[in-house]
């Protein structure tokens, strides 16, 4: 959801903010816009000039020549996600004051901007857009006198909500201010300028050298130099990182679409998040600082999350309850926050994101921490909200993921899961060393039977060819096949836009048995051999109502064929491992649906790559 990026220094700035928003536009977006102290011409006084569009980033590179009719080397750049006001020119931002003397961008959501918009209204404001970033605009207007740290500082005192502000006041060229509470914002530092921005990719090309601000921490950036403040105005030193993996990471790398080239990773993530957990044939957790007395005193676990991470949630419920004997509730992140969840002694909370901002999701770990509990996060981006408010960590190594429906995360989220069901198997004398070493050998072959799978991804392709007209396609399972089908679903809806849904297949007779007509395409998964059977008699029943039914289960299990009009096969695996093998064959399905009716695979519509508003 919205993107922010700036830059400060030597180098012209519009083609460097609009190269970073283009590679920001994963977040999801609906119209973009720059703001660049100099102006069209080099004018004595320093003026803002200000560009948006409504649409496609391309626009905005139509609009300037990429650029380079832009002349100045301070600006920032944004592209909007529309909350607050439809989609369009005047509600895009960058939103400024009169006479440009404060111009903000801004992602996040002012809770109470409609109060503060009426007392600025009845004090003789005027408001052009709908937006609550226009308030913010406004207020720092009122706040500035000479210190834009103070007038910030201010702001941070009446707004409430969460936000990520990039700002330029117009009496202070070169200088750019930025302040965050619970809206993603890094900043970078490089010989040739300074910068923020949203997420590490918009600014790769030109440092490694990043600082990942905390909850409201003010920074003011010139060309030479950036300094930290709290809230009250007090300096802070904050500790910069070097990110580890290069541009060409986050780059398309001669494929089509990022969806497949991160469907393609998979084996790679899984290997790199699991090889560093594995110490001579054994699971080693040291790095979550919890002792075995921690894992076995753990009495029942609390999984919350969102998307296709609270599908992970759904798996590890099946995987954990059959391997550790302990109680494992699941909820979505955005229910949780408001039931007032009670929690019993001696529960493990476990949020799982891949960006580690979702909204949702960072709100659910705080109920929790409130409530008295520790929670162990699985995250994917290092130094994100999640990961820092969490009291224990366990990072995925999946890499950047761009293309907004994920794979690779997901993925490794479930790798994380298994590693540690395995580690507290042990603590609680369920699993014993033979069996802990077996598993772990064969999470170790898990990567070479995906790269098995991708091999054939030739018969999945024209598969989805023949259904990509669908109207409504329908997902079955039961157990862990039922939390695949969920994810197979959701890959599928997200970016082909067809509708689906995915059902328990017991529950297939409690009503929805009668949305299946002839030539409706139900895909039944079935890896569980104490589930095979009852499955197909689900299969059986939806095709004699007309179905055509897509079989998907691992080798071995041939009379699938029986039944299903077309089966596709994932090696064998230990059945508590299945989930990580039938999910490729479903986010291919889903990827090539989507190429086939022509749809932007990586950006599909109304759709955001981290939900960082509620
Ligand atoms: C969005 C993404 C999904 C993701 C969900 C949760 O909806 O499109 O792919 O599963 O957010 O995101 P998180 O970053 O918390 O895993």
């Amino acid at each position: 959801m919205c993107g922010i990026v700036g830059y400060t220094g030597g180098s012209q700035a519009a083609p460097i903010l609009l190269e970073g928003l283009e590679k920001l536009e994963y977040r999801g977006y609906d119209s973009a816009g720059i703001a660049v102290f100099g102006g069209k011409e080099k004018k004595k006084e320093p003026s803002i000039e200000v560009i948006k569009a409504k649409g496609r980033l391309k626009v905005l590179f139509e609009m300037t020549d990429s650029g380079k009719a832009v002349h100045g080397t301070c600006g920032i750049g944004h592209t909007r996600w529309a909350t607050h006001g439809e989609p369009s020119v005047v509600n895009s931002h960058p939103q400024y004051a009169k006479d440009k003397r404060v111009v903000v961008v801004h992602n996040g959501i002012i809770e109470n901007y409609q109060e503060l918009k009426e007392r600025l209204v009845r004090d003789g404001c005027e408001f052009v857009s709908d937006t609550d970033t226009e308030v913010v605009a406004h207020l720092l207007d009122r706040y500035y006198e000479k210190d834009p740290v103070d007038a910030i500082s201010k702001l941070m005192y009446h707004v409430r909500g969460s936000y990520a502000l990039g700002i330029l006041f117009g009496d202070r060229p070169g200088e750019i201010y930025a302040v965050r509470k619970d809206s993603p914002l890094i900043v970078g530092r490089s010989a040739g300028g300074n910068f923020i921005a949203s997420d590490v990719p918009a600014i790769l090309r030109y440092t490694r050298d990043v600082c990942f601000i905390e909850n409201q921490v003010i920074v003011r950036l010139t060309g030479k130099d950036i300094q930290f403040f709290d809230v009250d105005k007090a300096e802070l030193k904050k500790e910069f990182t070097q990110i580890q993996w290069d541009t060409e990471a986050a780059e398309k790398g001669g494929f089509k679409h990022f969806m497949l080239k991160e469907i393609y990773e998979q084996p790679k993530a899984i290997r790199d998040t699991v090889s560093p957990r594995v110490k001579d044939g054994k699971v080693n957790l040291e790095e979550l600082h919890l002792t075995q007395e921690d894992l076995a005193s753990v009495r029942r676990i609390q999984m919350v999350a969102c998307g296709s991470a609270y599908h992970v949630c759904m798996t590890a419920r099946y995987m954990v309850e059959g391997l550790v004997r302990i109680p494992v509730d699941v909820d979505l992140a955005s229910e949780f926050r408001y039931r007032r969840p009670i929690l019993e002694e001696n529960t493990l909370v476990i949020v799982i994101s891949q960006s580690g901002e979702t909204a949702d999701s960072l709100a659910a770990l705080r109920e929790a921490k409130s409530l008295g509990h520790k929670v162990m996060a699985i995250v994917n981006v290092v130094g994100s909200s999640i990961a820092r408010e969490a009291d224990s960590v366990f990072y995925t190594w999946a890499g950047p993921e761009i293309s907004v429906a994920t794979t690779k995360a997901y993925s490794t989220q479930l790798a994380a899961v298994y590693l540690l069901a395995i580690a507290m198997g042990r603590a609680r004398g369920l699993v014993d060393e033979q069996t802990e070493a077996d598993m772990v050998a064969e999470l170790l072959r898990l990567p070479e039977k995906i790269e098995r799978i991708l091999e054939e991804k030739e018969r999945i392709q024209w598969f989805a060819n023949k259904f990509s007209h669908s109207r409504d396609i329908f997902f079955i399972g039961r157990g862990l096949d039922y939390a695949s089908s969920l994810e197979g679903s959701l890959k599928l809806k997200e970016i082909s836009y067809i509708h689906s849904e995915a059902y328990a297949a017991g529950e297939l007779k409690h009503g929805t048995i009668s949305l299946i007509e002839d030539g409706i395409l139900v895909i039944g998964v079935a890896t569980q051999s104490s589930l095979f059977e009852k499955l197909i008699s689900n299969m059986v029943e939806v095709k004699s109502r007309g179905a055509y039914v897509l079989g998907v289960t691992s080798y071995g299990n041939y009379s699938m064929e029986d039944v299903a009009n077309y089966t596709i096969y994932v090696p064998k695996t230990m059945e508590c491992f299945a989930a990580s093998l039938v999910v490729v064959p479903l986010q291919l399905l889903a990827y090539y649906v989507a190429l086939g009716k022509g749809l932007d695979v990586d950006k599909p519509r109304n759709l955001a790559k981290s939900v960082t508003v509620e």
